[in-house]
């Protein structure tokens, strides 16, 4: 409080993480991190994703936290990570898989070279069994998981017209998640928003203040 009597806010907490290992591969990408001159495929210069393959457009550490807490919670085993890019959001991911006793951590990234950065990332961080990166268009590499899904990232990309690939993606994966999973989007796609606070579509959800807006939603049937 100070001295007018006003709270001052909390100094953050530590990472959750609690490993430093992870931790220093995050605070590198962190360092690192750079968004195009052009402006990215948001200011509507080019959206083709190879055209980025050196920008990772990743979520905020304050979400990457969270996802960590949210996979915890859930003792989540099998995470979806769509999509992976340079592995940032991967590696809470990874971190919380490994930390619940182990499980997959299931990715999808179009761009060769992200990948190859991405697997680097997670080799630097000791979390690459963790984590299965396919290869291609999530739409299709992402049609069959392999089991019922207890965590999901939806982290798309913009295109020029047409349904977001964020919704088409999260209607790929949603019949995949079990009762009470989890579904974290970034983006906020207005069509991804309308599809998850549609009751209809069974899931409920809630705006969080981060990063402008970030979806929470859970699968409540
Ligand atoms: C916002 S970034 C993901 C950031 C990542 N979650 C992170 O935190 O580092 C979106 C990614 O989607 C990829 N992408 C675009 N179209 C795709 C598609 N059809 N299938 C799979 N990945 C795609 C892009 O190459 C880009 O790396």
């Amino acid at each position: 409080m100070d001295a007018a009597g006003v709270l001052s806010p909390p100094a953050p907490a530590a990472s959750p993480l609690n490993d430093r290992r992870v931790e220093q591969v995050i605070e590198r990408m962190v360092d690192c991190y750079a968004r195009p001159a052009n402006g990215g495929p948001v200011g509507g210069h080019e959206y083709d994703p190879h055209a980025y393959a050196s920008f990772g457009f990743s979520v905020h550490p304050d979400q990457g936290e969270l996802m960590y807490l949210l996979c915890r919670a859930l003792n989540a085993r099998r995470v979806v990570d769509f999509a992976t890019s340079v592995g940032f959001s991967t590696l809470y991911l990874a971190a919380a898989v490994r930390d619940n006793g182990g499980g997959v951590v299931i990715g999808a990234e179009i761009v060769p070279a992200k990948i190859a950065t991405a697997r680097r990332n997670l080799s630097d961080a000791g979390l690459s069994e963790f984590v299965e990166i396919r290869a291609g268009d999530a739409r299709e590499t992402l049609r069959a998981v392999g089991g019922p899904v207890d965590f999901a990232l939806i982290d798309g990309w913009p295109g020029e017209s047409g349904p977001s690939l964020s919704l088409q993606v999260m209607q790929v994966i949603a019949p995949q998640m079990r009762s009470g999973a989890l579904v974290l989007n970034d983006n906020a796609e207005s069509d991804y928003l309308a599809f998850i606070r549609d009751q209809a579509s069974g899931f409920r959800s809630m705006t969080l203040p981060l990063k402008g807006g970030t979806e929470l939603s859970v699968k409540a049937a």
